[in-house]
């Protein structure tokens, strides 16, 4: 695991948009797992501005409600037909969201599974961080092995999302999420968190001890993981000296240093 403190939000999530447009750039052809949330809303809109090729990739998102067909506004597929596929060239049938909607929901997650094997497995793995410690919504006790199933949300994080809602008390109590096993599957994964009220899960999804009672702490299993966090997210990481050192010294990250 690698940690990159940049000064603000701005040059974080510019990072971000930097990192996956490289990725596309490299690969054509990538296979992309996206999220969803506030922290990407920026990082989208900093992909489409740069006018990207998406022609060739596809993408699997972390999640969506359940019960929430992909026309309602607060459904994860509106949020990233809004945000990104509307506003680049990507192919709409290659865009994957679990569907919240389907009749066999245990299905729906199996060929979830499937669909992402059958493209080789995901490329580059977008992901944010809840207040209640989640990746994707791996909520507190998911098994650090899990694959693509119904979740349970936490009050933590209805809290969280509820205010998103028009009618707060609509918010689904379920969600389908990729599982944390899909995530560490991932060929490469990057993290971004960002504002002072990610700074204490931060602290323990990098420095903490692995549990599956904080499913981002799995995330030090994986051998190809980045946490970009601005300031702000950082103020309660122990080890900043050495994240910065690393950042400024190691090859990979030299062409990286002005964004
Ligand atoms: C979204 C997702 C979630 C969010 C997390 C942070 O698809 O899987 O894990 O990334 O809840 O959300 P924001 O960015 O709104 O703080």
């Amino acid at each position: 695991m690698e940690v990159i403190i940049r000064p603000t939000r701005e040059k974080a999530t510019t990072l971000v948009a930097r990192l996956l447009l490289d990725q596309i750039k490299a690969k054509p052809d990538s296979v992309l797992g996206l999220a969803t949330g506030r922290t990407m809303e920026e990082v989208y809109e900093k992909v489409a501005a740069k006018n990207p090729d998406f022609s060739e990739c596809s993408s699997f998102n972390l999640d969506e409600y359940v019960g929430l067909p992909g026309t309602d506004e607060n459904s994860y597929r509106y949020y990233m037909n809004e945000h990104l596929f509307n506003k680049i060239n990507i192919k709409l049938e290659n865009t994957f969201l679990p569907n919240g909607v389907a009749e066999d929901l245990k299905l729906e997650c199996e060929e979830y599974e499937r669909e992402i094997g059958k493209r080789g497995g995901i490329d580059l793995q977008l992901l944010g961080i809840g207040r209640s410690g989640h990746i994707g919504f791996n909520e507190p006790l998911s098994a650090l092995f899990s694959r693509t199933r119904e979740k349970a949300l936490t009050p933590v994080t209805i809290e969280q999302n509820s205010s998103l809602f028009d009618n707060p008390e609509e918010m689904p109590k379920q969600a389908i999420t990729m599982g944390v096993g899909t995530i560490l599957a991932a060929k490469r994964i990057i993290l971004l968190a960002t504002g002072k009220e990610k700074a204490d899960i931060i602290a323990k999804a990098v420095e903490g001890p692995i549990t599956s009672m904080i499913s981002a702490t799995a995330l030090q299993l994986h051998q190809s993981c980045v946490i970009i966090v601005d300031e702000e997210a950082a103020s309660e990481l122990k080890e900043k000296g050495y994240y910065r050192w690393i950042f400024k010294n190691e090859p990979e990250w030299k062409k990286y240093q002005d964004f």
